[in-house]
């Protein structure tokens, strides 16, 4: 596996091991006091595809669109969170085996140095999860429990009752707010602040980010982009197209580049600024 990236901007010409990239942004210290640091990532496709509709009205994240390099700096990522805010369509992808769990860092000798990390700049090994669904049509992971990990759901006023008290009676912590259909900004950034959480890593497809990035919470967007072009569709947010007084800005901080390498393409992998 390609070991190093060149940075294109801001230009050095030098290249640079890509293992300890992210974890050198040391996002724990970037969180201010009380405030937590929420930031984003997403691996796309050259036309810009987040995922696959399935055929059947579900949207999928296929084999192609993952990447050693990218899953890498995911983890690197993931260490540095005391919170993975995910959804229930993550939960489903997990039920039903489409894609791999990672609500907790592999337990592997390549991973280790991220699991030592954790222990020297975390109370503890494994993120608090925090889960927004509408439907909560979901199971809960045996993983949590047996990581000892803290999960709270979060869901809209009109989330079904019954559900929500089934998954209570199994000792789930699940929580109702105030608003309608979708849970906002405001309720997530304050359950981050009463778990005590100083990093959020947005682990969410479209719906949750384009909350979240919509009103000013997102301080930080990862992006990995495949030079490869394979259809599918949905973008990093959904919604109406916004006026340009409305739409966000970001600021490039760095983009770097990876050559292709026998069955791998090229990658960019960039980040942006709130
Ligand atoms: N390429 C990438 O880097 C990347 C990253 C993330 C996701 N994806 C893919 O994108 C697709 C969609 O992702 P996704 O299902 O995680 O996320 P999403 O687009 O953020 O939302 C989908 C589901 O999450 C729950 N949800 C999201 N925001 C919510 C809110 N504010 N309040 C209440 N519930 C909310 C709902 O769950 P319920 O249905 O349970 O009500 C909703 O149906 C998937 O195929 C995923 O694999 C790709």
């Amino acid at each position: 596996m390609l070991t190093s990236l060149t940075r294109l901007y801001p230009s050095d010409a030098a290249r640079h091991p890509l293992s300890g990239l992210c974890l050198g942004h040391r996002l724990v210290e970037r969180a201010e006091t009380g405030q937590p640091y929420i930031y984003s990532s997403f691996i796309m496709s050259l036309n810009g595809a987040i995922a696959i509709d399935d055929g059947q009205g579900n949207w999928t994240h296929p084999e192609t669109l993952t990447d050693p390099r990218d899953l890498r700096l995911l983890c690197e990522l993931m260490a540095q969170a005391d919170c993975l805010i995910t959804s229930g369509g993550y939960l489903r992808d997990l039920e039903r085996g489409s894609l791999g769990n990672l609500l907790q860092l592999p337990q592997t000798p390549e991973f280790q140095d991220l699991l030592d990390y954790r222990t020297q700049n975390h109370d503890s090994l494994f993120p608090t999860v925090l889960v927004v669904s509408r439907s909560l049509d979901f199971q809960i992971p045996a993983s949590i429990a047996e990581h000892n990990q803290i999960l709270r759901v979060l869901a809209p006023a009109n989330a079904p009752e019954q559900r929500a008290a089934e998954l209570r009676e199994q000792g789930v912590d699940v929580i109702l707010g105030d608003e309608a259909d979708w849970v906002g900004s405001e309720t997530v950034v304050a359950h981050l602040k009463e778990l005590g959480a100083r990093t959020a890593y947005l682990f969410c497809g479209p719906r949750m980010n384009g909350i979240l990035m919509q009103s000013g919470q997102v301080s930080r967007l990862y992006l990995t982009w495949l030079h490869r072009l394979q259809g599918g569709h949905p973008a990093l947010t959904v919604g109406s197209f916004l006026p340009a007084s409305q739409a966000r800005s970001l600021r490039l901080v760095e983009l770097h580049q990876a050559e292709a390498e026998g069955d791998l393409p090229g990658l960019w992998f960039g980040y942006f600024d709130a």
